[in-house]
């Protein structure tokens, strides 16, 4: 293992926010891009000033100098690409969703164990500062004993300008960022899941993937635990912006984020008292090289429509997501969101949409 780990980013519209990132991490070099329409590939990488530079993939993976990917292509890549890199011999980080079914959820994690190499999923709602701070609030064993867990992410995506594949996409084959913080809090695992689906998008984009759905809201019962959370999703033809916010309820304390637009979290603690926090910043766990990116973002400025929600970075997530990926490399363990953990994240999510299509018939995740 060289001093530095290598990693190549591949797919740079969201991805190229990653590489200051990496370029400045003490224990990682930022070796090359990887894109495929030649004339971007050269215009991040000038920008960036990465030589190494890569239009096809596997050219990419042939090259020993590479450590490490981390994936930010569409989403039908996702699962291919993470396989095509841990059966490389590289260690894979790759973008939400993990995959869209549950074979390539299951090979993915059978992948990792064959490889000896580290998988990440990384869910940028897992590393947000209220994610954080709740995590902090769990662990001190404030909340006492949980009770109930609610995830939502609610966006409208019925506007041009996204990338074709997204039009009709099911809303529960991307529910990771709901899905992830409940279960991550929860220290459990999904084992059924019960979903409706919910009124009805516009007919030209139920075609590309016959979901019809306009909202399709789940329960799923936690597996070795006395827990079920609820997951709403919605993607089109429902006016709600932008939210992606999660509930926990304690025996001690709750909490609660984000209600209406804009509005500050609030901690219940005691029958009556409720209050609205500012929520802290930990770019302070991080390497100081990388602690400032907490509060950058560029992704935005390309979705300007979301952009006022969504705030930069993603809630301060994408140096957490780089130092635990980076970090877990380096000292041979498994990630915070490994391929078993990411796996079961995403066929909830999977599982739940085929619930729908089914009335709501349960349906078990596999193990
Ligand atoms: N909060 C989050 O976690 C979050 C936020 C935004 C986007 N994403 C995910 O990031 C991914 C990328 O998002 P985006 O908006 O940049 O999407 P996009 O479709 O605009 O961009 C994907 C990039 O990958 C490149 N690409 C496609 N196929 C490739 C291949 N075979 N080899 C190399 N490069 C290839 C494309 O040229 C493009 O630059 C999506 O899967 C999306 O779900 C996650």
């Amino acid at each position: 293992m060289p001093q530095k780990i290598r990693v190549a980013v591949v797919g740079l519209g969201f991805g190229a926010e990653f590489i200051p990132i990496y370029q400045r991490h003490p224990d990682a070099e930022l070796y090359a891009v990887c894109q495929r329409s030649e004339e971007k590939l050269h215009a991040v990488g000038a920008q960036f000033g990465v030589e190494r530079r890569y239009a096809d993939y596997e050219e990419l993976l042939k090259d020993p100098n590479v450590d490490a990917v981390h994936i930010n292509t569409p989403i039908a890549a996702h699962a291919p690409m993470s396989l095509a890199a841990l059966r490389a011999g590289k260690h894979a980080a790759c973008t939400v969703p993990m995959a869209t079914t549950v074979d390539e959820c299951l090979q993915i994690a059978q992948a990792e164990r064959a490889s000896g190499k580290v998988y990440m999923m990384m869910e940028t709602a897992v590393y947000t500062r209220e994610f954080l701070y709740v995590q902090e609030m769990v662990q001190q064993g404030k909340l006492g004993k949980l009770q109930f867990l609610r995830g939502s992410h609610q966006q409208n995506m019925s506007l041009p300008g996204w990338p074709a594949y997204w039009y009709g996409m099911p809303p529960m084959h991307y529910a990771t960022h709901a899905v992830g913080p409940l279960l991550h809090l929860a220290g459990k695992r999904a084992e059924s899941v019960v979903c409706f689906g919910s009124g009805r998008i516009r007919d030209e984009y139920v075609q590309p993937y016959g979901s019809p759905f306009a909202v399709e809201s789940a329960l799923v019962k936690l597996g070795d635990s006395d827990l079920a959370c609820e997951v709403t999703r919605s993607l089109f033809d429902t006016i709600r912006q932008y939210r992606e916010s999660f509930d926990v309820y304690g025996t001690e304390r709750s909490f609660e984020w984000e209600q209406l637009i804009g509005d500050k979290a609030v901690v219940y603690s005691g029958f009556e008292d409720a209050e609205r926090v500012e929520v802290p910043d930990y770019g302070h766990r991080l390497p100081k090289e990388i602690g400032s990116f907490t509060k950058a973002g560029v992704y935005d400025e390309e979705h300007e429509h979301t952009s006022f929600i969504q705030g930069g970075g993603h809630g301060g997530s994408h140096p957490h997501l780089v130092h635990e990926f980076v970090s877990a490399i380096k000292e041979g363990r498994k990630t915070a969101v490994d391929a078993a953990t990411a796996a079961n994240w995403t066929m909830t999510g999977v599982c739940a949409h085929e619930s729908a299509m089914k009335g709501g018939e349960r349906i078990a995740i596999p193990q």
